[in-house]
């Protein structure tokens, strides 16, 4: 049995799900942070990179723009629905440079080594970080770099933790377990110095971002508020026992939270992540 089932069945089912449907929401959040990687990469035409935790393949299509068609991008997932939203955005963009790979990186060395390694917000999920990013420094050519993005602690980041606060009010949630695979598993600067260190990445580069982003454009408070409930695997299981009638305060909260926060680009919010270049 795979060591990441969990993380399998959470993104190869509902939360896969999810990303796909709400894919324009997520770029809108995520676009300006994955940039800061891409742009902290030296990639030329002809180039071949490695976009680890793909998703839904933005990020993929964008390497592919700055490779060329010369260039190859292959966009490695364990999300089966993640990675055919992949496969159609190539197509639908006439991308024949683009591949997708079904695997879990901490299970199995890739066949090929890339001149750039790329993560916009998907290496935070391995119960063993080390194991995989050894598996992740092995597809990487000697000369090559492996730039990714990550989140800073949560109390950095109050897009996360002010529904957070609300949500407890109404219901328990379990206890974040530090290092363990979640969108915070590398909060810790010193953490992840551990692990690049300890895979073999003897030059990296941390560097301290802190932008505001927008979440949810286009939608009312009220909908956002019932959107970002769905998309948490804890908190949508946490509601599950739920009728509408109970669930309602808390969104009627919440959208009040969120309106304090509207503008015309949607819900601006302080972010704070790591962006890291790392290479031999
Ligand atoms: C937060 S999402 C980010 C998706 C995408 N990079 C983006 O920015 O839109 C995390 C991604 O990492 C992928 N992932 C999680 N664990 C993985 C693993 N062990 N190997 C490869 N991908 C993994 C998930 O399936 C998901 O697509």
């Amino acid at each position: 049995m795979s060591a990441n089932k969990q993380q399998i069945e959470f993104w190869s089912g509902g939360g896969g799900d999810y990303w796909v449907d709400k894919q324009f929401e997520m770029d809108t959040m995520l676009n300006p942070l994955g940039q800061k990687a891409i742009d902290s990469l030296h990639i030329q035409k002809g180039d071949s990179v490695l976009d680890v935790g793909c998703g839904t393949g933005t990020t993929t299509l964008l390497l592919s723009e700055k490779v060329g068609p010369e260039g190859k991008v292959t966009g490695l997932d364990i999300s089966v629905p993640m990675l055919a939203r992949t496969l159609e955005l190539a197509i639908e963009n006439n991308k024949t440079n683009i591949s997708i790979i079904n695997k879990d990186v901490q299970e199995n060395e890739l066949d090929e080594q890339y001149d750039h390694l790329f993560s916009r917000f998907g290496v935070m999920f391995f119960t063993d970080p080390i194991t995989s990013f050894k598996n992740l420094k092995k597809s990487l050519k000697a000369d090559g770099s492996f730039s990714f993005v990550c989140w800073q602690h949560p109390s950095k980041n109050p897009w996360h933790t002010k529904p957070l606060g609300i949500l407890k009010k109404y219901f328990d949630l379990p206890p974040a377990q530090p290092r363990a695979p979640s969108p915070f598993a590398f909060e810790e600067k010193a953490y992840l110095e551990e692990i690049l260190k300890s895979s073999g990445f003897s030059k990296y580069s941390i560097d301290d971002n802190q932008e505001n982003i927008h979440l949810f454009p286009n939608k009312s408070s009220y909908d956002a508020a019932k959107d970002f409930m769905a998309l948490n695997p804890i908190i949508s299981n946490a509601l599950q026992g739920m009728s509408d009638d109970e669930k309602e305060p808390i969104v009627t909260e919440l959208a009040e939270v969120y309106e304090s926060h509207k503008n015309s680009q949607g819900l601006e919010f302080e972010s704070a992540t790591w962006v890291v270049n790392a290479s031999s």
